[in-house]
């Protein structure tokens, strides 16, 4: 009899290598992030943090957490010089956990992380719980906008619990609205005002948020949270070379596993000036015994990230950047509308419906044609669509994914060249056909690192 188990996986396996994953929210991890899910620091209950743990025997389950946090901080800079020989007092029992504590904490004045959240949502949820009460008011992204489904849309607690109020990108350029927001704060007074989204392709001045709080502290003498969700582009953030959250506000979230290449997950940083306790939050708030095997997966993403200085990383960053261009550079050379005409990160949005309304295209019929030809995209909603949500005009596409494979710009071109030739064809299925032999032929230059029995 076949093993069910191990078919389940090879199969899902087999999708993977063979497709071209363009969801911009998808990324593949090194051998060595896959292996270490599968530790024995899986069998412990863990609940609490180093030196606060409610069971006893927890000395390398705090070493290990500490070096997480210790990783987690020195990705975006925030550790006083990083260095991995400093990383051997982590295992070196002559230190004790208080000593790494500080150890951290001296490295890390001013921002602290806690690494235990399960995902971004429940992270999200912890950091209501923590600064506010219900009924409080929340400024986001309207989601029509390129906001995300758990910022303040009814489906999701934060939307339910809390009053949402939304910002939105001005009608002609599709860039946020900085008035607008200015606007919206004034008038609504939210206690946090939330940055950073799943669907936009351009930078953010950080600092005019932090002047937004300032004039509604001006003006109504209490000072909005700024809180940043960094959960796409957390690696530009890590690469260093663009503007960072952290000198301006005061929360910052994102999850591990998009553009980060970790295991599932997130992390929240804050201020330690704030600690009232977040930590308290996280656990016992919302979530009990940690998975702490997952915490030391993080590790191992974040010691790639680490690793010479950054040096790998920062090849792979700016070949990401490089791909999502020439995608988008292709596209409009194609006459097909991307909105704000490029991208600034690793995402571009397609306009499908109104490029070539003669198609009569949309987001569905994109879909179902790049799936036949075995290419990964996912729908988007948009500013200002004329189409319903449920049925938009727009693709979102990204480049982390395939970067991850080592396809160079040549490859996204190629690419690129069968979307076009796919959209402008979807009826005509021996143009398919042909299209996604070499779809299939592209996917096996470039295998994915895990062993794969075909
Ligand atoms: C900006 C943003 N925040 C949060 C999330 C949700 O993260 P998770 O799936 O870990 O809850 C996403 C995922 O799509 C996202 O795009």
């Amino acid at each position: 009899m076949k093993n069910i188990i191990s078919t389940l996986i090879q199969q899902e396996l087999r999708r993977q290598q063979l497709e071209l994953e363009l969801i911009a929210s998808e990324n593949y991890v090194s051998l060595d992030v896959l292996n270490a899910y599968a530790n024995v620091f899986t069998n412990k209950y863990s609940e609490g943090y180093p030196w606060k743990r409610y069971y006893w025997w927890q000395d390398w389950v705090d070493r290990m957490e500490l070096l997480t946090q210790y990783r987690a901080l020195a990705i975006f800079d925030l550790v006083d010089e990083y260095s991995s020989e400093k990383e051997e007092r982590f295992v070196d029992s002559s230190f004790s956990i208080k000593e790494l504590i500080d150890f951290v904490g001296q490295a890390s004045p001013v921002w602290w992380v806690n690494v235990q959240p399960l995902s971004w949502s429940p992270a999200n949820l912890a950091v209501y719980l923590w600064l506010l009460e219900p009924g409080d008011t929340i400024l986001w992204m309207d989601l029509n906008a390129g906001g995300h489904l758990s910022h303040g849309f009814k489906l999701n607690a934060s939307g339910i619990f809390y009053k949402a109020v939304f910002y939105w990108v001005n009608r002609q350029t599709h860039l946020i609205d900085r008035e607008q927001v200015e606007q919206m704060a004034l008038e609504h007074k939210p206690k946090i005002i939330v940055a950073w989204y799943s669907a936009y392709p351009r930078r953010l001045d950080w600092s005019r948020f932090a002047q937004i709080a300032d004039k509604i502290k001006q003006k109504y003498w209490y000072k909005p949270y700024l809180m940043a969700d960094i959960a796409h582009i957390a690696w530009l953030i890590a690469w260093g070379e663009l503007d960072s959250p952290f000198p301006w506000f005061d929360i910052v979230t994102t999850t591990t596993h998009k553009t980060l290449r970790g295991p599932r997950g997130a992390l929240i940083y804050f201020r330690r000036e704030l600690e009232k306790d977040i930590n308290r939050w996280v656990f016992p708030g919302i979530q009990w015994g940690p998975h702490e095997h997952i915490v030391l997966a993080k590790a191992v993403a974040f010691g790639e990230i680490l690793k010479d200085n950054k040096v790998w990383w920062k090849k792979y960053v700016k070949q990401v950047l490089k791909n999502a261009q020439t995608l988008a550079n292709t596209l409009i050379d194609r006459w097909w509308k991307i909105i704000t005409n490029g991208t600034d990160n690793h995402l571009v949005l397609m306009d499908v419906a109104w490029s070539f309304p003669e198609l009569g295209l949309d987001w569905k019929v994109a879909e179902n044609t790049l799936e036949k030809i075995w290419i990964s995209i996912n729908k988007n909603s948009i500013p200002f669509d004329t189409n319903p949500p449920l049925r938009p005009s727009w693709i979102r596409l990204g480049s982390p994914a395939l970067t991850t494979r080592w396809f160079a710009s040549e490859e996204f071109m190629q690419i690129w060249d069968i979307i076009d030739t796919a959209l402008k064809n979807y009826n005509n299925s021996k143009v398919l056909n042909d299209l996604k032999q070499q779809v299939l032929l592209l996917a096996q230059k470039f295998p994915l690192p895990y062993e794969f029995n075909k």
